[in-house]
């Protein structure tokens, strides 16, 4: 299927099939005791919610979810095709749903106000247009539904490099990951219509997680 995001996609994964790896090996970091913590003092979605991950990648978060949420609506959004591959039969396994679609290029194919839940971890960044991911939570979350948002934050270059070279691709990734202060998250929120519940730093100020309320 042609995707129009995949292009700018493989710019920053650089290689498929070794990205999906990495985020296959790093979900335990993600998806620790700090984000299920969050999970249950901040998001506490209603009985037998309809959670929805956009950006799912191979769909580690997923069987998570289930495991927590027996009678919930779980569905995965993803457009790499590396990524699908590994979260379909991993969805498939814990009665999970995938869904195929480019959340850069329009609204998925999920009704309005669809979900209690919408998650979104290390996909903002990865957008051309950043506020049209914040735009697609807002419309697939119903009335008081939890958005989120979990990405890079802004931080100083030699930090962000850590000894590593200054090459053009690093610093095109640095672009991408520093683009945004917890601040300028909070912001992209709000002027969605949602309200802050309360902001998280993570790794030393490396990411932050925003949980927010979707207005009326
Ligand atoms: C850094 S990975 C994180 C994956 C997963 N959320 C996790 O934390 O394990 C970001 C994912 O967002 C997906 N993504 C980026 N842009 C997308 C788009 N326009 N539509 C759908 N998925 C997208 C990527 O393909 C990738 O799988």
């Amino acid at each position: 299927m042609h995707h129009s995001s995949l292009p700018h996609l493989e710019r920053h994964h650089r290689d498929f099939e070794a990205f999906r790896d990495t985020m296959i090996e790093t979900a335990v970091g993600r998806f620790g005791p700090i984000w299920w913590g969050v999970w249950d003092q901040l998001v506490r979605p209603v009985a037998a919610p309809t959670l929805v991950d956009l950006g799912t990648g191979p769909g580690m978060l997923l069987p998570q979810l289930r495991a927590r949420h027996p009678d919930a609506r779980i569905v995965g959004v993803e457009v790499q095709p590396a990524m699908l591959g590994h979260a379909r039969p991993l969805a498939a396994g814990c009665g999970a749903e995938i869904v195929e679609a480019d959340v850069g290029a329009g609204p998925v194919p999920l009704p309005d106000g669809v979900a209690d839940v919408v998650t979104a971890v290390h996909v903002l960044h990865e957008l051309e247009h950043p506020p049209s991911l914040v735009a697609e939570m807002r419309r697939l979350l119903a009335p008081g539904g939890v958005a989120v948002l979990y990405d890079w934050v802004k931080r100083p270059l030699a930090e962000y490099l850590d000894g590593a070279p200054l090459t053009p691709d690093t610093l095109q990734h640095f672009r991408e990951h520093c683009l945004f202060t917890p601040e300028d998250l909070e912001f992209l929120l709000r002027r969605e219509g949602f309200a802050i519940r309360e902001t998280i730093g993570r790794r030393g100020g490396r990411y932050a997680i925003v949980v927010a309320e979707r207005g009326a």
